[in-house]
């Protein structure tokens, strides 16, 4: 079996993807929740290293495949977001989803950390909770290049 680019990519993209997803569903159904609940303010510091050492890898290694794999299928940046086209539609949704989840990791990292002391680590409950749920959208649009969903 020789070495196939597009497998190896998708087998990249989906592993990245199962650990991103993976650890958000487990910080906001259960970390999270368990450090608000016991007043764990020390929880923040473990959150943000498992956050920044396997997260924010397997974030980038999805974005960056998932690029490349959205050229593969659609070289023409050009139908990036014509939504008329099926290929342009799926592309554009995955787009439009991962602007709106960096824009609330932006958020997060930038306005809401610095501030945890004070506010409590409850405050980051509702970011995680959208960046979860952004990115399990992100997986159904995923799939759907497969199975057609939203062709
Ligand atoms: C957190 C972000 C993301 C997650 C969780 C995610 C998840 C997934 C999943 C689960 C699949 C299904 C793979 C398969 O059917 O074998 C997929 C496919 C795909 N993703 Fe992503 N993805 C993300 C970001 C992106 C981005 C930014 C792009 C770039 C536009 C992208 C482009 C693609 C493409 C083109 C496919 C179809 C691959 C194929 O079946 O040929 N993804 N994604």
């Amino acid at each position: 079996m020789g070495l196939n680019i597009y497998g190896s990519l998708i087998v990249l993209h989906l592993v990245s993807a199962c650990v991103w997803v993976g650890l958000l569903v487990a910080l906001s159904c259960s970390l999270l929740p368990q450090a608000v609940r016991e007043r764990d303010g020390a929880a923040f510091y473990r959150i943000e290293a498992l956050y920044s050492t396997v997260g924010m890898p397997a974030l980038f290694s999805t974005i960056a495949t998932g690029l490349v794999l959205g050229y593969l299928h659609l070289p023409d940046f050009g139908a990036w977001l014509d939504f008329s086209n099926p290929m342009g539609r799926l592309v554009g949704l995955k787009l439009i989803l991962l602007a709106a989840l960096l824009g609330l990791g932006v958020d997060l990292r930038f306005r809401l950390f610095p501030k945890v002391e004070k506010l409590g680590i409850g405050a980051l409950r509702w970011h995680a909770a959208l960046i979860t749920v952004l990115s399990l959208l992100l997986v159904f649009v995923g799939a759907s290049f497969r199975i057609g969903w939203l062709y």
